[in-house]
């Protein structure tokens, strides 16, 4: 069967991701792609993972001990404030948006186009050869359109001699299905 936006995202990153890199979990939630990126770069890479809410700083760091995932940084904070976390010169071999609310928390709390736009302009010039940054996006919440729109808007201006950027989404589903825009570096 064609793969859900979540499981298609995960593909993505399997395919472009090695043991030893560093990469940028944009929004940690309950901590499930932070999980999974820690375990594509195995012990000799980094993950930095992202959230403003303590629950979601809580449930990813209790999901990673579980896992004794050691080579992870759960950090409590703004996506758009990446770069305090990175020294000038290191390059990121990818990062995933899952963009919404967190599932069973306040749906008031939600990614917004302007910090999301920031990280992405913030990770892009940072990005290493055949560097993936990957986003899921959930927008059948209240602001969900205004972040999906913007984000479109922006990546289709990317320049294509630099980076080539996917859009995949079920077309026949009801209920606004997410959809997954990938970007990569040439
Ligand atoms: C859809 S959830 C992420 C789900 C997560 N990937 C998982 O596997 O459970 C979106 C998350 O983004 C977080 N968020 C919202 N704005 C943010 C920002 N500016 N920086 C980092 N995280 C943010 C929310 O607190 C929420 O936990």
């Amino acid at each position: 069967m064609l793969e859900n936006a979540l499981t298609f995202s995960h593909s993505l990153l399997k395919n472009t991701i090695n043991q030893g890199d560093l990469v940028i979990d944009a929004t940690a939630g309950n901590g499930h792609d932070t999980l999974f990126l820690a375990k594509l770069v195995g012990p000799e890479g980094r993950v930095l993972a992202f959230d403003i809410q303590q629950q979601a700083i809580d449930n990813t760091q209790t999901l990673l001990s579980e896992h004794n995932i050691l080579n992870t940084s759960v950090i409590h904070d703004g996506h758009q404030h990446l770069n305090k976390y990175l020294s000038e010169n290191t390059l990121i071999n990818g990062a995933i948006f899952n963009l919404g609310y967190l599932p069973g928390a306040d749906k008031k709390i939600i990614t917004n186009k302007d910090s999301t736009l920031a990280a992405i302009k913030t990770i892009l010039p940072k990005l290493a050869n055949h560097g993936l940054v990957v986003l899921v996006v959930y927008y059948g919440h209240p602001g969900g359109q205004t972040e999906l729109s913007a984000l479109l808007d922006s990546v289709t201006q990317l320049p294509q001699q630099k980076y080539a950027v996917l859009q995949y989404q079920f077309i026949n589903q009801v209920n606004q299905p997410p959809l997954v825009l990938a970007i990569q570096k040439k």
